[in-house]
């Protein structure tokens, strides 16, 4: 069992990693939870393969509630929030009871919010089931639904009680969507962990299952140590955007139709890289290197043919992009990123 723990001024939780650990899950939750009500939020795709698993080894000691969703981005939405919260309510939960966000990041995302929000806070913990929730969404406390006017603009910063991750709940995850996640892992080792990087390369895809506790770990030990220094992303947390400034951009011109948001974090990682290492600030050689293990991946690196005015203006108007000048995270080389303060102007050289 991998273990890291989450240190922050007023959150202190566990992320615990271990192939089959999903079958424990009673007895971990038995740890740091003493009352017997728990609701189970899940989606349907997850609640087929599992919900019969989870309620078997939570056991028989907690009255249980399952709430299930549909599987999606359309359903972290204000409608399906004020489903759950009936729901819950309906089962008559205190706050000293507990929610499980069972699910990708999606049924995180959305649960986390419903729980930081119903009766002022009910204590919740994660069980993330896809590679992008085991790495990113499920740590780091930021919760969120939709709006129709854009992505997670209702949204407050609540942390888990836990997160337990089970990387053997990846086997029946679609290949679309572990590649999706893929693009994510190879960010972390972009940044922060050339190692991690050089053996994401160097892996077969059985070896990276072999290892895929340890790739886990990696990604979360990044994520924790960066939001242990800036929990309300102010800072240091903005060098997790590697990629997603122009990525966002790619989604949001195509309607979050034609790219998942690693495939279009994956051109944005490629791209940024190509241009900052013609403008003398990457080591050369780097935009390759990120290619290749785009392929590798089967990930996408190139821009596709697209208005640039358009993309501009995507990014111009995203909500996190306000002020003359702009964040931009760009690497000096595999696993050393900075932030680059660009004038609003400039941004046409780095797209
Ligand atoms: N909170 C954060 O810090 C943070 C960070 C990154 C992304 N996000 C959010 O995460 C969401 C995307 O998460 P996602 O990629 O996990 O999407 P998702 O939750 O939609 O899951 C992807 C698909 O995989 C299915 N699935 C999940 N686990 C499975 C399993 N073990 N076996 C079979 N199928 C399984 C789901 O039913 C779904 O169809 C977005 O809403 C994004 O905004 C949040």
């Amino acid at each position: 069992m991998r273990r890291l723990n989450v240190n922050l001024p007023q959150n202190d939780y566990p992320i615990l990693i271990k192939k089959g650990l999903f079958n424990n899950i009673g007895e971990e939750i038995e740890k740091i939870h003493e009352n017997k009500k728990i609701v189970i939020v899940t989606d349907d795709n997850v609640e087929k393969l599992y919900g019969e698993r989870i309620k078997a080894h939570l056991g028989n000691d907690f009255k249980m509630k399952m709430i299930v969703i549909e599987p999606g981005e359309k359903s972290k939405s204000i409608s399906v929030l004020q489903y759950i919260y009936d729901e819950i309510l309906d089962f008559e939960i205190t706050r000293g009871d507990l929610i499980i966000a069972f699910g990708g990041g999606v049924v995180g995302d959305l649960t986390g919010f419903a729980a930081a929000t119903l009766l002022r806070g009910i204590p919740f913990i994660q069980v993330p089931t896809s590679l992008l929730a085991q790495i990113d969404s499920s740590i780091g406390g930021k919760v969120a639904v939709n709006l129709p006017k854009g992505k997670n603009l209702v949204g407050s910063f609540y942390h888990p009680k836990a997160v337990f991750i089970d990387p053997e709940l990846l086997h029946t995850l679609d290949k679309r969507f572990f590649y999706d996640g893929m693009a994510e892992v190879v960010k972390y080792g972009c940044i922060k962990d050339e190692k991690l990087f050089k053996d994401l390369f160097s892996y077969s895809e059985e070896e990276l299952f072999e290892h895929i506790e340890e790739v886990i770990y990696r990604c979360c030990y990044i994520k924790k140590s960066i939001v242990e220094k800036d929990e309300l992303d102010t800072g240091e947390r903005m060098l997790l955007n590697f990629g997603h400034t122009l990525g966002h951009a790619i989604e949001k011109y195509y309607k979050y139709e034609r790219y998942t948001h690693g495939e279009a974090v994956a051109i944005g990682m490629y791209r940024i890289t190509k241009k900052s290492e013609a403008m003398g600030m990457t080591e050369k050689g780097t935009a390759n290197l990120i290619k290749d293990m785009l392929c590798k991946y089967d990930l996408p690196y190139e821009m596709p043919d697209i208005d640039k005015e358009k993309i501009i203006e995507a990014i111009v108007f995203d909500k996190k992009n306000k002020g003359e000048y702009m964040n931009m995270v760009l690497i000096n080389k595999i696993g050393k990123s900075f932030i680059k303060k660009i004038h609003r102007k400039n941004i046409f050289s780095y797209i």
